[in-house]
């Protein structure tokens, strides 16, 4: 039997399904019934109805998926795959940073822990982010942990945002100069970068999107694209546009943690139950309010 048909008889059994970040491996996409930016994962999550979900993304996408699905069980492949973005603030560093501005409402990227999403008030994907901050009653916004996403924010609001100092290893070490050669390589193209990315690489581009947002740029025109943010973009853009020119910023724009799943993985997930993600119940439900708070203001 082949990889492929030893997955799909394993799903089958399970009553599984596969949700697939677009960052993931071209043959991992491929095989996942779903596939999507983070804000889409969680609902897709929700919506599911099935036993098993086998989430292939990192760490954070599959605890928010086990923290809005109790009765599901959660399997992340690889459980070691992090987001060091995510790993830059701790509960007790965000405890601190509250004091210091006790007006402010807490908004978190979902790019979090579980532990600091049951410390935050709302939580936000680089797709709503904007509508969230401005859902709020509040003045003062804490924003954490992403300071790029939180001053790309900050643009859009008359709220007064206070960025964490946390950034993407992968988005943050693109530069102005990148985004130049790009353009000198590529004239007439349009650049569409993830607003992980620094000011001056954002302000330099056509438009900053989440991976779905870039999608739906990519759908709306017939131009050539320069695509500043993780490769694996490319795989998905070129699927759904056939024909058509999507060129990497860089070839160093790699995440390795959300290279870590394979077709293998994915298989001896299904076969073995492994691994299931569980938050502390306490935990889980105080995170879970932010994310349904999030999930209730909308895109
Ligand atoms: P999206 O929600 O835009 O897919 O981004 C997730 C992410 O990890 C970006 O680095
Ligand atoms: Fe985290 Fe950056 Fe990887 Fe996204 S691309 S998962 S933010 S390290």
């Amino acid at each position: 039997m082949s990889l492929i048909d030893e997955i799909l008889t394993l799903k089958k059994e399970r009553n599984a399904v596969i949700l697939a970040h677009n960052y993931q491996r071209g043959e991992v996409q491929d095989i996942a019934d779903y596939t999507g930016d983070s804000l889409g994962l969680s609902k897709k999550a929700v919506e599911v109805d099935a036993d098993v979900i086998v989430f292939c993304g990192v760490d954070f996408m599959g605890e928010s998926a086990a923290i809005l699905n109790p009765d599901k069980t959660v399997l992340l492949p690889r459980p070691e795959a992090g987001c060091p973005m995510a790993d830059m603030i701790t509960p007790l560093e965000l405890q601190l940073f509250k004091k210091e501005h006790p007006d402010a409402a807490v908004v978190c990227y979902v790019n979090s822990s579980a532990a600091i999403k049951a410390e935050s008030d709302v939580c936000c994907t680089s797709s709503n982010s904007i509508q969230v901050v401005n859902s709020l009653e509040e003045d003062e916004v804490i924003f954490v942990p992403d300071q790029n996403l939180a001053n790309y924010t900050q643009r859009f609001t008359s709220k007064k945002i206070y960025p964490w100092h946390g950034f993407c290893p992968t988005h943050h070490q693109i530069t102005a100069g990148d985004v130049l050669e790009a353009k000198a390589k590529h004239p007439g193209a349009d650049v569409i970068v993830h607003p992980e990315c620094r000011k001056e690489v954002i302000e330099l581009a056509d438009g900053a999107f989440s991976t779905d947002g870039m999608l739906k740029y990519a759908r709306a025109t017939s131009k050539d694209i320069i695509v500043g943010t993780e490769i694996g973009m490319i795989h998905r853009l070129k699927k759904e546009n056939p024909g058509r020119n999507f060129y990497p910023i860089s070839d160093f724009v790699v995440c390795p943690n959300m290279k870590v799943n394979t077709l293998e993985t994915v298989r001896d997930s299904l076969r073995d139950m492994k691994t299931v993600i569980k938050v502390p119940e306490d935990i889980r439900i105080k995170a879970k309010r932010a994310l349904d708070r999030m999930l209730e203001v909308g895109r």
